[in-house]
């Protein structure tokens, strides 16, 4: 076994490994699990992975990223849906992704939480004195084991890249598998519609991943520079917030963390990864 986990948390599910466009120049060489991990092209342009022991491990490409199963022995359940990747009239814009010292449950778990946008995202996402997070709707998906928050709204000085006013966005949140997660929000060129935001984490190890955003937006007026440098931003103003956290694995015993955190989505992602057996990047005892 050459990956440093049992967890089929991990083991037995597709995990990114980055952006398609990685293989543009030839194989491409990161780590995942704490172990090497190299990509390459065949001759009929199948994307192909290895392991650092010289096992061939599963490996496909979808939504312009690249996702690798790095068990050996179960079947993998099939990838997540994403339907507005494919859907006439949205951009796909890939932000690519930062590196960011802290267990990828954090990562998700601060993706899902809306309560810190005054204070982190002040001027962006949210704004003093609008700091109350009005309750939503958290339910699972029983059939493809998804986590869903709906009806969330929260008053956005400047909610995108497009924004030239304050809008209350709607939100809706979803959580496919323990390192991949969906935002869709109020488009601001499109108000009927909601734009999606797929932020999807590699764990490089425990306690290090490279958190990727993709964007499927209504947006056609701002460049691609623009819509990614807004996400750089936001996400820059969150790095520093999460290597700070202690301990930086997420913990999952009853009672060990005071629960300054304890908001609906984030009390349900605890749970289903608790329920899940979750131990990567996880304190359970
Ligand atoms: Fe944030």
């Amino acid at each position: 076994m050459s990956f440093n986990t049992t967890d089929p948390n991990m083991l037995a599910d597709w995990l990114t490994v980055g952006p398609a466009s990685r293989l543009a120049r030839g194989a491409h060489e990161t780590t995942l699990l704490g172990s090497r991990v190299r990509l390459w092209r065949d001759e009929a342009g199948r994307v192909q992975a290895g392991a650092a022991d010289g096992r061939m491990l599963r490996a496909q490409e979808r939504y312009g990223y690249l996702w690798v199963c790095p068990g050996e022995t179960a079947e993998p359940k099939p990838l997540f849906a994403f339907p507005e990747f494919d859907e006439p009239g949205r951009r796909i814009v890939d932000c690519d992704g930062i590196g960011v010292k802290v267990s990828g449950l954090r990562m998700v778990e601060n993706f899902l939480d809306m309560a810190h946008f005054p204070y982190v995202h002040s001027h962006f996402l949210g704004e003093v004195p609008h700091t109350e997070v009005a309750p939503y709707k958290v339910s699972i998906d029983e059939e493809a084991d998804e986590i869903w928050a709906t009806e969330c709204r929260f008053y956005q000085p400047r909610t995108s890249g497009a924004a030239t006013e304050g809008v209350e966005a709607q939100y809706r949140y979803r959580v496919m598998q323990p390192l991949t997660a969906m935002l869709y929000k109020t488009s601001v060129p499109r108000p009927g519609a909601q734009d999606a935001i797929g932020l999807f984490v590699q764990p490089v190890d425990e306690e290090h991943i490279i958190a990727y955003c993709l964007l499927a937006y209504f947006d056609d007026e701002l460049s691609d520079t623009d819509l990614i440098g807004f996400q750089h931003t936001i996400f820059g103003q969150d790095k520093p917030i999460l290597e700070n956290q202690r301990p930086k694995k997420m913990p999952l015993v009853a009672g060990y963390e005071t629960p300054t955190r304890c908001d609906a989505m984030s009390g349900a992602y605890r749970r289903w990864l608790k329920k899940r057996g979750m131990t990567y990047g996880a304190i359970n005892a």
